[in-house]
């Protein structure tokens, strides 16, 4: 999918489709106004019969109208200009693609940027892009006959009055934010035999030769030994597949710049080990990766985009599987901190992984920490798939984090990291339990992961709402990917 922005009037322009809006009660936009004074008031005329009355999200197709350059017109219902917000922006955003996915048309135009159907135009351009990208994504590549590539290859975003230069800016990077979240879904949706450890170490190694200035490095179960890696190891003693640790280093600054490390948790498929997981929805544990994904396709997006900073992706990837050799409850563990820990759930195996992740990152004097991981059920009790757990050891950080949220629409909601919740963690055995009960599960997560983050800022992202939908829409979201793009854009910003 192509994207670009230019000026024109909306009746002359060549395309499959030309999109405009009709606001409620069946007023027409500017551009859909042209469009009828070319057309003869073929669409005054059709809002006065009643097929049309600008109900939000609402679309209706034309075909070939008099005076129109293009071969279709879409109109699109804009509701009530008061009413308009994130969410009835983007569910108009997600009909018009649909609705122009479901046309033969091979471009489209679309008169969306100056009709303030979002909070601003960057915005609108934005969360067009991942419309389109979403419309367009086949899940189904692993059936025998998977569906037809969409036929829709070219939007341009056209206005009446000149664009803001800054705009293609925004547009590009919407591009590169969205094909990184392309691989993030895939991934995601890969199911447990196929996206292995291996397999990720394959991808990011891949994703190295396909894009100039990223370097994978990836270390092996040996190399965690010497490292002193225990508690990391202690996860993956059940499995018959290799761990992976898996370095991905992008310097689009200085090197003497320090880096923004992303920790992606990499469990490509949690059975929960000896303390076994409910058989229902099981399968929706291949989806335990979603934080490694997000950290290849933010990489991915930032190389696209060059982006001017140094960005270190740590993925620690294995699966968490019982067997007669796996990690027992009550086993006690040192982690490359020398910390030990208790290990009195195995299922509570994602922060087993990160603790020794995140020490590890200290090897290359981060800037700042993120780590991303589908961490606890208790998180989608707390705030559902909209929004994703955020914790942080610094306010500042946390409120670039809320901003970011904002701008891509890939939103966070601050949970406390208060030193209150600690004594929960505490063992009579180890230097602390693994879980902390029942009660505030999120946050004893993020305070169990604050024990090895001392040494530099870091923010802690639970993805496990947000990452992929269940039933009948199932499938990865391809979030927190605009989330923590748009944070790195931001720190590319002058101050
Ligand atoms: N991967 C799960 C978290 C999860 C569960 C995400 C359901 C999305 C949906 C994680 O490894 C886990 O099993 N967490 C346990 C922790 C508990 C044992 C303290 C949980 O949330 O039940
Ligand atoms: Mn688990
Ligand atoms: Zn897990």
């Amino acid at each position: 999918m192509e994207f670009s922005i230019k000026q024109g009037s909306p009746e002359k322009l060549k395309s499959g489709c030309i999109v405009v809006g009709v606001f409620d009660g069946g007023k027409l936009s500017k551009a859909a106004q042209a469009i009828d004074k070319a057309a003869k008031h073929a669409l005054s005329d059709l809002i006065a019969r009643g097929d049309m009355n600008g109900k939000s999200a609402s679309t209706l197709l034309l075909h070939k109208l008099p005076g129109v350059a293009a071969d279709r017109v879409l109109l699109v219902g804009l509701g009530k200009i008061s009413e308009l917000n994130n969410k009835t922006s983007t569910e108009i955003l997600g009909s018009t693609f649909k609705a122009l996915n479901a046309t033969p048309a091979k471009d489209a135009v679309l008169y969306i940027v100056d009709e303030g159907v979002g909070k601003d135009a960057a915005w609108v351009v934005r969360q067009a892009v991942f419309a389109a990208a979403e419309q367009i994504f086949r899940a189904d590549g692993m059936k025998s006959k998977p569906s037809k590539a969409a036929t829709l290859k070219h939007i341009t975003f056209a206005t009446l009055e000149k664009p803001d230069a800054a705009l293609k800016t925004v547009l590009d990077r919407a591009a590169a934010t969205a094909h990184g979240m392309d691989l993030a879904k895939t991934l995601g949706n890969l199911p447990g035999n196929i996206c292995t450890p291996t397999y990720l170490a394959a991808k990011a190694l891949a994703l190295s030769k396909s894009h100039k200035g990223i370097k994978a490095t990836v270390l092996e179960e040996k190399d965690m030994q010497k490292l002193g890696m225990g508690s990391f190891l202690s996860v993956t003693r059940g499995s018959e597949q290799p761990a992976k640790l898996i370095t991905l280093e992008y310097y689009g600054a200085a090197k003497t710049q320090k880096p923004i490390v992303l920790v992606g948790k990499g469990i490509t498929f949690d059975t929960g080990g000896i303390s076994l997981k409910p058989g229902a929805e099981m399968d929706e544990m291949k989806y335990d990766m979603c934080g490694a994904a997000s950290v290849l396709g933010t990489l991915q997006a930032v190389a696209e985009m060059g982006l001017k900073l140094n960005v270190v992706g740590v993925i620690p990837t294995c699966e968490n599987m019982p067997s007669g050799k796996a990690t027992k409850p009550g086993d006690i563990v040192t982690s490359m901190s020398g910390q030990t820990i208790e290990i009195l759930n195995t299922d509570a195996e994602g922060r087993l992984i990160l603790c020794d992740a995140l020490t590890y990152s200290k090897k290359f004097n981060p800037d700042t920490v993120i780590d991303i991981a589908t961490l606890t059920g208790a998180c989608v009790i707390a705030l559902g798939h909209v929004a994703s757990g955020m914790f942080a050891n610094e306010d500042k950080l946390a409120q670039e984090l809320l901003a970011a949220g904002e701008q891509s629409h890939d939103r966070v909601w601050q949970l406390p990291l208060w030193e209150d919740y600690q004594p929960l963690l505490d063992s009579n055995f180890a230097d602390m339990a693994n879980i902390g009960g029942r009660a505030g599960g999120t946050i004893t997560a993020a305070c169990f992961l604050a024990r090895f983050t001392k040494d530099y800022r870091w923010a802690h992202l639970d993805i496990a709402g947000t990452a992929w939908l269940s039933g009948k829409q199932k499938g990865s979201t391809g979030r927190p990917v605009p989330l923590l793009t748009q944070y790195l854009i931001n720190r590319t910003a002058p101050k």
